[in-house]
């Protein structure tokens, strides 16, 4: 546990507003500062940051909480890794670490950086030159095998372990990390050997996991990767991200393989980066955006690779960048492109990228002959629609108008068209968000079980929703809401799980805000919390709001809960009672 005395100090020192800002543009809005969401995609700002309370909450996805929830989401590291990368930004010492998976984290960092070290020597062991010819032969030189930490894990099973033990590594940290895995006989053997290794950095230099090519046609699948580690999740991270993100470009080519982005970075193109041996996700979209202005999609020239950047294309579309697609001809893929035709004519190639829109009309236009009248029919029901997906009024005209020419049918008729498709698209997004509203509102938001009350439970609900922001705001309602309720006493758990906090902070003497409770609590009650005040961020509370919300909350207490606070006379008198009424 970090105690609360530094996280007080890592707040104070942190502006919310400042942190931000490196993200997200944001706009002054009267006490608040508002901008596009990082966290969803969104056109118009929901996303709204509180310096007040230096909090943060969109309106759109949910997503809120404090200065270290932010880095938190979007670094997508541990708290501990949010803890420190914001103590990093405000120039605090780092906490001392004894929080037992941060441990093992950091053993496992330590073995990773280790193991690369032993990859890229045993690359000049006499093991090593099969693997050295082989790199030689993809023509790498010295320095970008350097560059990347390339390296070599030798043969046999038990090398790279025996090497790792001799370090003071255990099996269990080796196990944990990937880097052995246990055979059927109950031993471990290496993971990776006779393989080439490419290490996978993090944003921070990091080596998190490896990728390992085997050199011949035989010995297993062409590439093996490591599986997900506590420090690796594979769909969060991108190879060579660490070396794009330093580069003055932000211009980035997003290509299928390692083998590819680093001969493209051989070649000077220091933006290239790929997926870890997995489809493109959306978390990797997000990440290329926070850094990225402008995408090139540079896959494969094969069938699978454009099916790939079918795909890529649809999860970019909602992300803030200008997307082109690189069109590789008399080549299968960037890496070869490269070693046939040199670099400068992959610039080139690089600077006549098409876009997306372009791209995505010639796919339409192939999938029809447009000689022919039911021909023309389809390509135009395909255009509109790509159209209609994601275009600039003014690109919409340029299109419409290219299109027009290609099919002999008026520009008029074709944006009519793309008119009525677009209101319609409208329409139903329009009706799914009404229809978003009327399942979550604000109060049915929070969950209460049937068995508490139904729909009479949610007046409480929202009673108990004030009153844990009326308590944050102000400690003199903090304190009356603990001399008047417990925590136990809350239907709704997010708010029970707020008071409970709350309740322990301030007993113990420190003041109740964001900063010493938002650790201690769960994402939902975070969430739930920093919602509440979000929502009343414009409201003073008064004593007189404080009696109604407890008003609302003692009158209700269910009836099952007074008959388990009785003892067993009280419970035998209040059942005559009951009785009696009845008859
Ligand atoms: P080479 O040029 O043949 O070395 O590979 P490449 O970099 O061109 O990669 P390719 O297009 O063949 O594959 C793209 C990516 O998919 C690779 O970089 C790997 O991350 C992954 N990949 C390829 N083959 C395999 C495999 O057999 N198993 C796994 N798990 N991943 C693979
Ligand atoms: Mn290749």
């Amino acid at each position: 546990m970090i105690s609360q005395d530094y996280l007080l100090e890592l707040h104070q020192r942190s502006d919310i507003v400042e942190l931000v800002s490196s993200y997200v543009q944001l706009r002054h809005r009267g006490r608040t500062y508002t901008g596009l969401c990082p966290f969803h995609s969104e056109k118009s700002p929901s996303f709204v940051v509180y310096p007040e309370n230096q909090s943060f909450y969109c309106f759109g996805c949910g997503a809120g909480g404090d200065a270290i929830t932010f880095v938190k989401q979007i670094n997508n590291v541990d708290y501990i890794e949010a803890v420190k990368l914001l103590a990093a930004r405000a120039g605090l010492p780092l906490p001392d670490e004894r929080d037992d998976t941060g441990k093992l984290k950091s053993r496992i960092l330590a073995m990773n950086k280790e193991t690369a070290r032993f990859y890229y020597e045993s690359l000049n062991t006499e093991a090593g030159l099969a693997a050295r010819r082989y790199l030689r032969g993809r023509a790498l030189s010295d320095a970008t095998i350097r560059r990347f930490g390339l390296g070599f894990s030798p043969d046999g099973y038990s090398a790279t372990s025996d090497y790792l033990r001799r370090r003071g590594y255990t099996e269990e940290e080796m196990l944990a990390g990937g880097i052995v895995k246990r055979s059927q006989r109950g031993g471990v053997y290496d993971f990776f050997h006779g393989r080439v290794m490419f290490p996978i950095f993090d944003l921070r230099g990091n080596v998190i996991a490896f990728g390992g090519r085997r050199m011949g046609d035989e010995g297993g699948p062409k590439y093996l990767n490591s599986g997900d580690t506590p420090v690796f999740k594979k769909s969060r991270n991108m190879f060579a991200m660490n070396i794009a993100k330093k580069s003055t470009s932000r211009r980035y080519i997003l290509c299928e393989g390692y083998m590819d982005a680093i001969a493209m970075h051989q070649a000077g193109f220091d933006t290239a980066v790929a997926p870890l041996g997995t489809a493109f996700t959306p978390e990797q979209a997000k990440l290329l955006s926070t850094y990225a202005d402008e995408l090139v999609l540079s896959y494969d020239s094969d069938e699978a690779g454009q099916k790939a950047t079918k795909r890529a294309i649809s999860l970019l579309a909602s992300e803030p960048m200008k997307i082109s697609v690189l069109k590789i001809p008399d080549a299968k893929d960037p890496d070869e492109f490269i070693r046939k035709f040199g670099a400068e004519r992959f610039r080139m190639l690089l600077d006549g990228s098409d876009n997306a829109i372009e791209y995505e009309l010639s796919r339409a236009r192939d999938k029809y002959d447009i000689t022919r009248p039911d021909g023309i029919v389809g390509y135009i029901k395909d255009a509109i629609e790509v159209l209609a997906g994601r275009c600039t009024p003014t690109e919409r005209d340029v299109y419409a108008g290219r299109i027009a020419e290609e099919t002999n049918v008026t520009k008029a008729a074709l944006l009519n068209q793309l008119e009525t498709r677009l209101k319609q698209k409208y329409r139903k997004a329009e009706k799914d968000r009404q229809k978003e509203l009327l399942s979550e509102g604000q109060i049915s938001r929070i969950k209460v079980p049937y068995s508490q009350g139904g729909d009479k439970a949610k007046g409480v609900a929202n009673a108990e929703y004030q009153l844990m922001a009326a308590a944050i705001k102000d400690p003199q309602h903090l304190v009356r809401v603990c001399e008047r309720l417990s925590p136990e006493r809350f239907i709704t758990p997010q708010m029970a799980e707020v008071f409970r906090v709350l309740k322990e902070v301030h007993e113990a003497g420190l003041p109740a805000e964001l900063a010493t409770v938002s650790h201690q609590l769960s994402d939902e009650a975070r969430t739930a919390l920093t919602r509440s005040l979000a929502d009343n961020y414009d409201i003073r509370f008064t004593d007189a709001d404080l009696d109604f919300y407890f008003e609302r909350i003692e009158e209700s207490v269910p009836k099952s809960s007074k008959a388990a606070e009785m003892s067993a006379q009280e419970l035998a008198a209040y059942m005559q009672q009951l009785k009696a009424k009845k008859q």
